[in-house]
């Protein structure tokens, strides 16, 4: 049975998706594994990421959502190896329909669950709010990975996803666990960065990756080449952190 992570963390610009494309791609790469991405944000910048054409997909998640195709119908292979089932911006038009469907919280869920033998990890990326996409990816998943930008803000914002899970904890009875914390856009010349970095490692203690994810131009530009940090730059600072990131993550769950 697979893994089931959401990236979560209702902040915009974080890293959600910059780490859900690279992360899934390094787990096949470096260990092989069968690794599905589930993208629920209707931006599809992960979908996009991986080399999906957004504008041009037949079926995707949200007639999934809406049950009008299995999941496995949606699902799309890409030159990383990693299969994604896609999203674009016809899903943001779909959430007031969808949050009035009966039992909405549980409807990826259910779709996952039909093929969740079939993959290793089902690495989630949410969108930045906690709207129904992203109750839906937590009620998915098992854990979730909070990447979290080194500013204020980003501090700001942990009582928001905090509060979140808990709601999911308590109220929909979901024990949903951490996996971890991670530090990203670190800029090691900059103090904020270290400051941000503390203060997460006090709140989060052991929960926080040891490995930083740099601010760097080549995670940037890599997504406008539809190439992985691993293809884009394999020898730089973002590759190997996102590399030790998936070695983080492979000693937590083998
Ligand atoms: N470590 C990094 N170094 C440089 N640029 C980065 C880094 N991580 C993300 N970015 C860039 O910052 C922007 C936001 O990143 P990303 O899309 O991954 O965040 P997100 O949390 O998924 O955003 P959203 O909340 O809108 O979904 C993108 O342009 C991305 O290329
Ligand atoms: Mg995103």
């Amino acid at each position: 049975m697979a893994h089931k992570l959401a990236i979560f963390n209702m902040k915009g610009g974080v890293g959600k998706s910059t780490s859900a494309y690279n992360l899934s791609t390094g787990l096949v790469r470096f260990h092989q594994k069968r690794v599905l991405l589930v993208d629920i944000d209707p931006q599809g910048h992960a979908s996009a990421a991986l080399g999906i054409p957004i504008w041009q997909i037949e079926k995707q998640l949200k007639d999934v959502l809406q049950r009008q195709v299995k999941i496995k119908d949606v699902i799309l292979p890409t030159a990383s190896g990693v299969d994604v089932a896609p999203s674009n911006i016809l899903l943001a038009e779909e959430e007031i329909p969808i949050s009035g469907l009966p039992g909405r919280e549980l409807l990826l869920r259910k779709a996952i669950g039909a093929i969740a033998n079939q993959y290793d990890y089902v690495l989630i990326d949410c969108p930045p709010n906690i709207g129904v996409f992203s109750v839906n990816a937590l009620m998915a998943s098992d854990a979730v990975l909070i990447p979290v930008d080194m500013s204020y803000l980003g501090l700001l914002g942990i009582n928001g996803i905090e509060r979140a899970l808990s709601l999911v904890r308590e109220q929909l009875d979901h024990p949903i666990d951490i996996t971890g914390v991670l530090a990203t856009r670190f800029d090691a010349r900059n103090n904020l960065s270290k400051e941000v970095l503390k203060s997460l490692q006090d709140h989060f203690g052991s929960k926080v990756f040891q490995t930083l994810i740099p601010e760097t131009v080549k995670l940037r530009e890599a997504p406008s080449f539809s190439l992985s940090i691993f293809e884009h730059e394999p020898r730089g600072a973002g590759s190997k952190a996102y590399q030790d990131l998936v070695d983080e993550i492979i000693a937590i769950y083998e």
